[in-house]
């Protein structure tokens, strides 16, 4: 892909009851716009499904629900990257989970494996319930393997990330 004129479109794609996965998806978006790229956060029920064609990265965020599985809201998603298989699309997953549960942050692992089959994965993240300070760090190095996978090779950020 020639990266000399054009930015990178990424959409960050995710659902989140209690808050916890939005929160991430949050933290993860503002370190996306550290970075030059034209970065985008959607609710899933905003995200039109016909949009994925547009996006060089996509980084998917979901809680998990009942045991391990996918929330009902995040199947059609499933279904579309699934059905689309773009292994020019870089992807990655990230979600908020409970490890009360034998299947910790199962939705993760499920899109993983579709995931790592039908576009280009580059990253997983899961995080215990509500994100902490000290899961910074860990969506910025989520972040830079999507965007070395996706071909940002030595690109500068725009702004470092600021700590409170
Ligand atoms: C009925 C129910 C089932 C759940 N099942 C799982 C599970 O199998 N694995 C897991 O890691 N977390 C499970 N959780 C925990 C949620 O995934 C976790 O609280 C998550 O952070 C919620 O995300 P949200 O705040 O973005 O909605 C479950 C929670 C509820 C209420």
């Amino acid at each position: 892909m020639d990266l000399t004129n054009s930015k990178l479109s990424v959409a960050i794609v995710y659902t989140s009851v209690s808050g916890n996965t939005e929160e991430l998806a949050e933290m993860i978006y503002q370190i996306f716009l550290t970075w030059s790229v034209d970065a985008a956060i959607y609710r899933i029920e905003e995200f039109s499904l016909s949009d994925l064609l547009h996006y060089d990265v996509v980084a998917i965020g979901t809680y998990t629900w009942g045991n391990g599985d996918i929330p009902k809201e995040m199947r059609p998603l499933y279904n579309a990257v699934e059905f689309t298989s773009r292994k020019d699309m870089t992807t990655a997953v990230f979600g908020t989970g409970d490890s009360f549960y034998p299947m910790f942050c199962g939705a993760v692992d499920q899109f993983r494996d579709m995931l790592y089959v039908h576009t280009n994965l580059a990253a997983t993240l899961k995080v215990e319930l509500r994100p902490q300070r000290q899961d910074l760090q860990r969506c910025e190095k989520f972040v830079e393997s999507l965007l070395f996978r996706a071909g940002m090779h030595g690109y500068a950020r725009v702004n470092p990330v600021m700590r409170k």
